[in-house]
């Protein structure tokens, strides 16, 4: 069958298409029902199913290729390398899954995971799922303030942590920070379970942390029978950025997610058993959920888990690993692949890639440049993939495993089989036409794997996200797009205030609001500026209480290094804006909202555009002045 056929019959006849689908994963007990849409807009897929995300990734393939390698962790900070096989995994897991349950955890409790990238993040995450804990893994590189209000929204009963990660071979501690959330927080875990990597001091807390060596010794030899689920039990919270300061648990399910990671795993990357996949993304974010530890050990697939930078010891390191380990597939992101190509070529071109047969991109837009570059160096396609931490696998691409159709430059591609996108006009409401511009939309229902709600609040994911359009329920990408006459999409940035930073997803109101708490700031907009490395990065316009402070060259830079620091403290330095700039006064509309656009587009050297509602245009002069302009 062709793919436009493929396609065509999984908008039509979706509970056909993806009963074929659910064949992909094994079942403990079969569905009533492939869809239930009857209230709109929540999808319940393979209702009455038992499935278990744990059983479908590690036990299945115990049987067929338990002595196969599944799991890869290597750590170029630690200079440790170690193979798991199918077996050693299901037994690693089982045993986190035995002292989990010792410490009190049971279905549809909330677990934690705030770690470096080691192989025992990946451990206790299949636990969770194993159990039927609802795992909420938060990226390593937040700091204190995020934690804390991830952890206030999860309610966790454990949280599973290390002493401490690195980076540029610095220890980067995490209790530290740990402890700091917890205090913050309104809610107190149980228990803590500390993975003692000996990286950095660690005081543990009397009665509630745990060591998470001790316990596994304890409990060697535990078989702990993974727990059947209903296809719509929850499988996990990943916290992520919007237009509000506060973050926002999506949450998934079981069955829908497994059937929709196991198709992708065909349809789009070609994924075979006993193969290696290789994502270089971070357990922290939706790319490391579905790319990492799920989708590939759910296609029986080897995957690696890389603690280290792209960069050291040199800049071969990745392709390094793509020749030891036979890497056929590669996931990675264009910041990564820019960063790259300032190294000399002889990095990458000293190594055998003939494994490779190709490399997957997603995260933020993928230019021209950076895609010919890399293209003509590994002479492999490259499959630019666009998808958000809510869809939890790709909207658009090139599904190569279907049909071998062209990819054009600049577009990650079309339609994936399952989801009913369309481009709507901001204003109008209409469906806009070819190569007209408009807002990127998925009409209900929305494929498996998708989030099923925001956790704890129905209310806010369908205010968020939905809208009725023409009789429709439609879902936002908050996304502006063009397809042009082929179908093609090409995505043309945000919608609303979420910056993209190195593949990083930030809210500029939670910088904003981490830059407000410092004692001498009046107001702040923070916007995403257009970085030829990073893709964006956040500049601060902040109006001071006192501005004496900052009157001379030297006060200024002192502030704004204090500035920086209160967010590397509270949110993380992934957060930190390049600039702080001091102003007097900000652009805004006469009834006082704020011209992030506007400034944006100062930033970037565009026209501002349609001024008529400022209030005072001297504003604007003032964002130019503070650039140098
Ligand atoms: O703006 C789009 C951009 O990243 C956002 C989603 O980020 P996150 O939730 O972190 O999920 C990343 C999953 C890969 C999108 O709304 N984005 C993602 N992929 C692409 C992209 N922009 C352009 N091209 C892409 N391939």
């Amino acid at each position: 069958m062709s793919f436009a056929t493929i396609y065509k019959n999984s908008i039509e006849q979706p509970e056909a298409y993806w009963d074929g689908e659910a064949k992909l994963i094994d079942w403990q007990q079969p569905y009533s029902k492939v869809l239930d849409y009857s209230k709109p807009p929540f999808t319940q897929w393979f209702v009455g199913g038992k499935t278990n995300l744990c059983h479908n990734a590690v036990d299945r393939w115990v049987a067929t290729q338990g002595e196969k390698a599944a799991l890869i962790a290597i750590s170029t900070e630690t200079g440790s390398e170690k193979v798991y096989s199918f077996k050693e995994l299901q037994a690693e897991v089982s045993r986190t899954a035995a002292i989990m349950l010792a410490l009190g955890v049971g279905q549809g409790d909330r677990v934690l995971i705030y770690m470096p990238m080691i192989a025992e993040a990946a451990f206790a995450m299949l636990a969770c799922a194993r159990i039927g804990a609802i795992h909420s893994v938060v990226f390593g590189g937040f700091a204190a303030h995020s934690l804390a209000s991830r952890i206030e929204d999860a309610q966790p009963k454990l949280i599973v942590s290390a002493d401490a990660g690195s980076r540029g071979g610095k220890a980067i501690p995490y209790k530290p920070l740990l402890d700091e959330a917890i205090a913050l927080s309104a809610h107190k875990p149980g228990k803590v379970l500390l993975v003692n990597r000996k990286l950095a001091p660690m005081q543990l807390v009397d009665g509630r942390d745990v060591d998470y060596a001790t316990l596994r010794t304890q409990h060697i030899d535990a078989q702990v029978p993974v727990t059947w689920l209903e296809s719509n039990a929850p499988s996990y919270i990943l916290y992520t950025s919007g237009t509000t300061g506060k973050p926002k648990g999506v949450q998934r399910d079981v069955g829908g997610y497994a059937v929709a990671l196991a198709s992708s795993m065909r349809s789009i990357f070609c994924g075979n058993p006993g193969e290696t996949y290789f994502a270089t993304s971070d357990i922290g974010w939706v790319v490391g959920h579905s790319y990492i530890v799920y989708g590939p050990l759910i296609a029986g697939m080897a995957t690696i888990m890389y603690e280290g930078l792209p960069t050291s010891p040199d800049a071969g390191i990745w392709w390094s690993i793509v020749e030891k380990y036979k890497v056929t597939r590669m996931f990675s992101a264009p910041t990564a692949v820019r960063v790259l190509k300032k190294q000399p070529p002889e990095c990458m071109q000293k190594y055998d890639l003939s494994s490779l047969k190709a490399l997957y991109l997603a995260g933020e837009p993928l230019d021209e440049t950076t895609s010919a570059w890399i293209s003509e160096a590994l002479g492999v396609p490259i499959i630019d993939n666009y998808w958000q931490t809510e869809t939890g696998w790709p909207i658009l691409s090139i599904a190569r495993g279907i049909e071998d159709q062209p990819s054009k430059l600049g577009s990650p591609g079309i339609p994936v089989p399952g989801f009913n996108v369309k481009l709507f006009n901001e204003s109008t409401g209409e469906e806009c036409g070819t190569n007209e511009k408009g807002v990127v939309m998925i009409e209900g229902p929305l494929p498996p794997g998708c989030m099923q709600t925001v956790y704890g609040d129905d209310e806010r994911y369908v205010s968020t996200y939905w809208s009725v359009l023409n009789g429709k329920h439609v879902y936002s990408t908050f996304d502006w797009g063009i397809r042009d006459a082929d179908g093609y999409y090409f995505i043309l940035g945000r919608t609303d205030d979420v910056i993209n930073v190195a593949g990083h997803r930030l809210g500029t109101r939670e910088i904003e609001e981490s830059i407000s708490s410092h004692a001498n700031v009046s107001e702040v907009a923070v916007v995403g500026v257009e970085d030829k490395l990073k893709g964006q990065v956040a500049v601060a316009f902040v109006i001071l209480k006192n501005p004496a402070a900052a009157n001379t060259a030297e006060a200024q830079q002192a502030l704004e290094k204090e500035i920086m620091g209160v967010v590397d403290h509270q949110l993380g330095a992934v957060a930190r804006p390049a600039r702080v700039h001091f102003i007097a006064q900000l652009p805004k509309t006469r009834s006082g909202k704020l011209l992030r656009r506007s400034i944006q587009a100062i930033c970037e050297g565009r026209d501002p555009g349609d001024m008529s509602s400022i209030e005072d245009p001297a504003s604007l002069r003032q964002i130019q002045g503070a650039l140098g302009r």
